[in-house]
């Protein structure tokens, strides 16, 4: 039996309280649907104890944005996988593009987040994409072979794990990849999971990220080998994450 697809949003630095009508107007409108995907959002981890009250009656699941490979210490400002399970969530995204870039973080930080994930009971989404300057000289298989090598533990499963390809360029640009190029791209990354974890590999759902939006969503949700979307900017409003969602393939 194939997963259902995986509509994730990634809500980044954006969300006060107010932002719970959102999420209820979301659970409202899904409520009573059937065949729905997996649905995720992952607002800042501020907020995560105000909406699971919101969530808690629907199929909406709530994850963070990061955690830290220890479960406690003398790390200040970060979090730990446990605290977000603790609040809540189910779920953290790591080796975001923006954590690689702002937090220089490594390949090798980013596959110890995702063990740290498992250790506390979360799943991780775990992102690779390559920038814009790599894609014109030509190195994007490079690129992401070495962060599938580097950021994917080699006992990931598609139980504890997904892969979200965010070619940086497209994210936040409103610049998406081309059909081909996320079906051209997502098949080398499948390959090289397969490669590098066998049937594992094969089955761990495939994300694509980047300007995903409402008039996009449906046939980038229908490319070959496309298994959901991570969605930024276009998660905020309940009306766009819900037409995104509507462009699945039934669940
Ligand atoms: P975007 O962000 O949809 O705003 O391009 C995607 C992401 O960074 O996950």
């Amino acid at each position: 039996m194939t997963a259902p697809q995986l509509i994730a949003g990634n809500w980044k630095m954006n969300g006060l309280l107010g932002a719970k009508a959102e999420v209820t107007a979301l659970v409202q409108a899904l409520n009573g649907r059937k065949h729905l995907p997996d649905i995720l959002i992952c607002p800042p981890a501020t907020l995560l104890r105000a909406l699971i009250d919101a969530v808690e009656q629907g199929s909406i699941r709530l994850g963070g944005q990061t955690c830290h490979a220890k479960p406690n210490g003398a790390h200040t400002g970060d979090i730990s996988a446990e605290m977000l399970k603790d609040a809540g969530a189910s779920c953290v995204i790591v080796g975001h593009s923006e954590r690689r870039t702002d937090h220089k973080e490594t390949s090798a930080e980013v596959a110890a987040q995702a063990t740290a994930a498992w250790r506390a009971g979360l799943t991780a989404i775990i992102c690779i994409g390559e920038t814009e300057a790599e894609r014109v000289s030509g190195k994007t298989e490079t690129v992401l072979a070495a962060q599938i090598d580097g950021s994917v533990p080699t006992d990931a499963t598609p139980q504890t794990t997904a892969v979200a390809y965010e070619p940086i360029w497209a994210i936040g640009t409103g610049k998406t990849a081309s059909l081909a190029d996320i079906e051209y791209a997502h098949a080398f990354i499948r390959q090289r999971m397969a490669a590098k974890l066998g049937a594992t590999g094969s089955a761990i759902r495939l994300l694509y990220g980047g300007s995903v939006k409402p008039s996009n969503a449906k046939e980038i949700l229908h490319a070959k080998g496309v298994d959901g979307v991570l969605v930024g900017g276009a998660s905020l409003k309940a009306t766009d994450f819900l037409a995104i969602i509507e462009g699945a393939k039934p669940g």
